[in-house]
């Protein structure tokens, strides 16, 4: 099926679907964006996706190109012509087209992109045997917080995570504590018993999935600490983590080739999984298909 693409104001074939070559987002990547998964049509956390965009657009004095409320029109009118009920959508805003020149341009015209496509989200096997990460040093800038295009360490680190073999590079600070991963959050479960993930701060994209899922923990009276954890502590753990949008929350069985706990997934992932999946009111799109 042919997809379709929103770009300012209009649909257009993905093929056909372009920006200028002068648009801020290309030459700084001066722009923000956001990854909202759609499981059997429902868009997950839309709410605080949103808010998080927001705060992004606020935080570089970007201005939003329509009304929120527009946007979610958009974003279901992008869904609905590319006939995705399970996928994600991406929603990237730029400072929009103009002459170079690091300062703002004086009257912006921000760019607006809306894409969706279908996906499979995690293979089965991620469920049932878990993931494996890497940890590498955190080289990105003191802004972590702003969910901006900027993601060349990101890229970098994803790439050298998929060279060993592994599917994502947790980034660790100089003091030797995680801050996250390269598109996702990082979490252990202690020997305790205690789930921890860094608490949100400059250092870190405050994840939605995250927010939710310590939500649903603290409902459940799952006993968590947002603090940083050093990679020391992680290669100890019980369980470990990752949340995104894109794999809700996924066991992570061995970190830098160490297997975690006995190297299989353990039940306070599966539970806080399960518990997501209910808070967004859907079945499991992994499980479902497994
Ligand atoms: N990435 N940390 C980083 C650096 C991320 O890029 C992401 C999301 C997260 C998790 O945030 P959320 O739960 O809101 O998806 C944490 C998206 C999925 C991406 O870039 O594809």
């Amino acid at each position: 099926m042919p997809r379709t693409a929103y770009v300012n104001g209009r649909y257009v074939p993905h093929g056909d679907a372009h920006v200028h070559i002068e648009d801020r987002g290309f030459q700084f990547a001066d722009g923000v964006y956001e990854v909202v998964s759609v499981v059997d049509g429902v868009f997950a956390d839309e709410d605080g996706h949103l808010a998080r965009l927001s705060r992004s657009l606020n935080e570089l004095d970007l201005p939003w190109p329509m009304h929120p409320m527009s946007l979610r029109f958009v974003m279901r009118e992008v869904a609905r012509r590319n006939r995705v009920r399970n996928g994600l959508l991406y929603v990237q805003i730029t400072r929009g087209e103009a002459p170079r020149d690091f300062r703002f341009p004086v009257d912006p015209a921000p760019t607006l992109v809306v894409t969706c496509r279908a996906t499979k989200f995690n293979a089965p096997q991620h469920l049932e045997k878990g993931v494996s990460v890497i940890t590498i040093p955190d080289i990105r800038w003191a802004r972590r917080d702003i969910k901006s295009v900027a993601l060349l360490p990101q890229v970098l680190g994803k790439q050298q995570a998929a060279e060993a073999g592994a599917f994502e590079a947790w980034q660790v600070d100089p003091d030797g504590t995680v801050t996250e991963g390269c598109s996702s959050n990082a979490w252990i479960v202690t020997q305790a018993g205690v789930l921890v993930t860094r608490a949100a701060s400059n250092r870190i994209l405050n994840g939605i999935t995250r927010l939710s899922l310590l939500a649903e923990a603290e409902a459940a009276g799952i006993p968590f600490e947002e603090r940083a954890f050093t990679v020391e502590e992680a290669y100890a753990a019980r369980e470990a983590l990752i949340s995104s949008a894109s794999t809700f929350c996924i066991p992570v069985t061995r970190i830098d080739g160490r297997p975690v706990g006995d190297g299989m997934p353990g039940p306070l992932g599966r539970r806080l999984r399960q518990a997501y999946l209910a808070h967004v009111g859907v079945a499991d799109p992994v499980a479902a298909r497994s």
